[in-house]
């Protein structure tokens, strides 16, 4: 069988990720790409590590005449109108046979709502990437803990967090543009990655149901004078008139439809971490037995002292999010595989040849999106939001969060 054609809508960092992903990753290859800006560099990367013609294209239509796999890699603020775009070129005929979109689904559930029901008019199967998931390291503490689960019972509490010292281009940190702050940006993940690691042996990804959820938000470092000149001088975005929080931790409780036992799944977030740089940590308790992932703990570390430190050409080469170039410094050799970019393309790519879903489809990433979503609901009126209540999930269908609006000052501030 041949390689799948894989197109990439956006070059940017994820972009660059997924690439340096699939040099591990069989059955196929980049061959196209469209972007506003960065497409001569992924291009660049595809030939000199032979992953494929990485032809450049001027619009999403000629990109999808061209591909057998779409990818959604752009900014949050761009899906509507590319997966719009996505749908009137399968309407003129362009033959996919798979949709990829990075997380978030949506800004809002309304958002997410509108993609999902775009996929089905398409009717091309899809897969929403949420790489922490395939980590390997959850993948295997899942493995080696089955039998104690059998035995014992399942993991009842779940803790994810996710924290580095904030994102790299000026759109995520604008609310109104990415949809709200961290619980917008990487609770989606940490929420997604306790879900599943609550999820019994052998079930689906859903089958554990959302009953309550409970969130607080705040501006713990970014909202300060000193630190907000230095954002809106490197961002142009003023947290002074349109602040987005910088550290959000909150429980979601599931219930297990076949046994009534309530599990809860605790979320960290921040973009106020400021250690080596990125760290995923996650844990999971059940009874008798329990793991924990932490992925600033390498089995690698450098020192650079301070008369070689002017040496150093790229810190993040070593680790996303690096903030210090100098010291004991750790070094993830392989990040693309630490935090799963490479399981997940290669389990979309496989889903795909066999004409289906991957794992997660755009349906679950609409449940994701509802989540969070509902973490701001939490937030914004400080109680515990009842997900099973009929009102309440109307009125996530048109909920868009004061953060998210640009009015994040009337909670943040208060
Ligand atoms: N899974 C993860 O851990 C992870 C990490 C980073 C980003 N992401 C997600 O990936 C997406 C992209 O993030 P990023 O960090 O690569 O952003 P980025 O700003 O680094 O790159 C965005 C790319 O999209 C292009 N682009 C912008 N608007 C476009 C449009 N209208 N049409 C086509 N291309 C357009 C830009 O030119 C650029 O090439 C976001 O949704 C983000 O949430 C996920």
């Amino acid at each position: 069988m041949q390689n799948l054609k894989l197109g990439f809508i956006g070059a940017g960092f994820v972009a660059h990720f997924h690439a340096r992903a699939l040099c591990s990753v069989r059955g196929a290859d980049l061959s196209g790409v469209f972007a506003l800006k960065g497409t001569e560099d992924l291009r660049d990367y595809a030939h000199r590590h032979g992953l494929g013609e990485c032809t450049i294209y001027s619009n999403i239509a000629e990109l999808c005449m061209n591909s057998d796999v779409v990818a959604v890699l752009a900014p949050n603020f761009a899906r509507i109108e590319i997966v719009e775009q996505i749908a009137d070129a399968v309407q003129a005929g362009a033959e996919l046979k798979g949709l990829i979109c990075e997380k978030p689904l949506g800004r809002t559930v309304a958002e997410g709502t509108r993609l999902v029901a775009l996929a089905e008019q398409m009717n091309v199967p899809t897969a929403y990437f949420e790489n922490q998931i395939h980590m390997k390291t959850i993948r295997k503490a899942l493995d080696q803990l089955a039998p104690q689960q059998r035995a014992m019972g399942p993991i009842a509490l779940a803790r994810s967090a996710e924290e580095h010292g904030g994102p790299h281009e000026p759109w995520f940190w604008d609310p109104t543009r990415q949809g709200g702050g961290v619980l917008s940006d990487m609770g989606c993940h940490s929420i997604a990655a306790s879900w599943f690691v609550l999820t019994p042996v052998g079930k689906d990804v859903r089958f554990l149901e959302p009953v309550s959820i409970t969130a607080d938000c705040a501006l713990l470092k970014w909202g300060q004078p000193s630190y907000r000149q230095q954002l809106l001088e490197r961002t142009g975005v003023d947290y002074g008139k349109t602040p987005a929080e910088d550290f959000c931790t909150g429980t979601v409780s599931f219930r297990n439809p076949e046994t009534g036992q309530i599990v809860r799944a605790q979320f960290t977030n921040s973009w106020m971490f400021d250690k080596q740089g990125l760290r995923l940590m996650m844990d999971g308790l059940g009874p008798g037995y329990a793991f924990e992932v932490n992925t600033l703990r390498s089995p690698m570390e450098v020192f650079i002292g301070d008369a070689a430190a002017e040496a150093v050409a790229d810190a993040e080469a070593a680790l996303e999010k690096s903030t210090a170039s100098r010291g004991l410094l750790a070094v993830q050799p392989n990040e693309a595989d630490l935090y799963g970019y490479a399981d997940e393309l290669a389990e979309a790519v496989a889903a795909f040849r066999e004409g289906r879903d991957a794992l997660l489809n755009w349906r679950y990433g609409l449940e994701i999106t509802r989540l969070v979503q509902a973490g701001y609901l939490a937030a914004e009126e400080k109680r515990t939001i009842d997900l099973t209540d009929p009102a309440v999930q109307k009125r996530l269908e048109s909920y868009n969060s004061l953060i998210a609006q640009g009015r994040g000052g009337e909670m943040l501030f208060a």
